[in-house]
């Protein structure tokens, strides 16, 4: 089979493929994101959300593996943002998105106000969207919120900048969000974040899977395939055409892959499956979907992204 031309752009930035891990997944230590940097068919790497101050998480256990997907309450276990901010600097095989997160604006501005003032030039994506700390809510279900964090964040920052929204249910927040976001320069969104406080029971021992917040957890993984696909789909319908998006969430194959970019997403990436199934997935992945490309004999992208038909 020849090889398909899988180049992707996202912020002039361009990139050798469309697959890029998602942020939380094997990217939170020095050697987890060696790792990244070192695997095959992954065409850029998504630092774990950085924060102010670093964090431990919260209580184990936190992470469940279901035949289905995944339930977690993380709560943003990470080094601290500048342990971030020097390793994006410093790496040089991939193309890098810093991914930050705050327990307030205040933290949140003044970490981009460091990220404003240092050297790296790459993208950055804040995190408007984790459902797993307790007592704070996810700012992007906040519109008005949204509108004015962003309005002080662009007071500033100068630099190539996107979001992470959580996944919407009702097609008027896909409006109200759009409004928001296209009234600002940003470069991209990636949707979804995991869909927020799911509840897994486990039947024998009548009892929840995971420790923090009850058992409330993010859910990830296959089970959330539609959901993702749809919040693709529908922002993409809603978003100016310079904002670019990238497609997370149920990612199990190439054939989803496929349909992530057909919603219209210009990169797409990789979570619980990643967790799963281990780094490899992204070379199965890619050839899955060149595979897919070449049975529909499309050459690059481009030919099908945003192509989704209506009945
Ligand atoms: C263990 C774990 C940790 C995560 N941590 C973050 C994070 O720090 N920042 C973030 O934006 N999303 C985080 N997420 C959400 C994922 O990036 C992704 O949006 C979600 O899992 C859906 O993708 P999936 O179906 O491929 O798992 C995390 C998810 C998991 C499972």
């Amino acid at each position: 089979m020849t090889k398909k031309n899988l180049t992707t752009q996202l912020a002039q930035v361009t990139f050798d493929g469309p697959l890029l891990n998602a942020s939380g997944i094997h990217c939170q230590t020095k050697e987890e994101l060696a790792d990244l940097a070192a695997t095959s068919n992954l065409a850029g790497i998504v630092t774990k959300s950085a924060t102010l101050l670093p964090r431990t998480g919260n209580e184990s256990p936190r992470y469940y593996d279901l035949a289905y997907g995944s339930i977690n309450s993380m709560g943003l276990p990470n080094l601290g943002y500048p342990f971030y901010l020097d390793y994006v600097q410093q790496e040089t095989a991939k193309p890098t998105i810093l991914s930050v997160a705050g327990l307030s604006a205040e933290d949140v501005l003044e970490v981009l106000m460091d990220v404003q003032d240092s050297d790296y030039q790459g993208i950055t994506e804040l995190n408007l969207s984790c459902p797993n700390v307790p007592g704070k809510p996810q700012t992007a279900y906040d519109f008005v919120a949204t509108r004015k964090l962003l309005e002080r964040v662009f007071a500033f920052f100068t630099k190539p900048i996107g979001v992470k929204l959580p996944p919407y249910f009702d097609l008027v927040h896909f409006d109200q969000i759009a409004a928001v976001l296209n009234d600002f320069p940003i470069t991209h969104v990636n949707t979804v974040n995991s869909v927020g406080n799911g509840l897994v029971v486990d039947v024998e021992k009548e009892q929840v899977v995971t420790k923090p917040k009850g058992g409330f957890g993010g859910l990830g993984g296959a089970m959330i395939l539609p959901t993702a696909l749809a919040n693709v789909r529908a922002l993409r319908q809603r978003l100016n055409e310079s904002i670019a998006i990238i497609g997370t969430g149920g990612v199990t194959s190439g054939a989803d892959v496929f349909a992530h970019i057909l919603c219209g997403a210009d990169m797409v990436s990789v979570g619980t499956q990643v967790i799963k199934e281990g780094l490899g997935v992204y070379d199965r992945l890619t050839e899955e979907l060149q595979a897919i490309m070449a049975e529909k004999g499309y050459e690059s992208l481009s030919d099908f992204r945003g192509q989704l038909r209506e009945l």
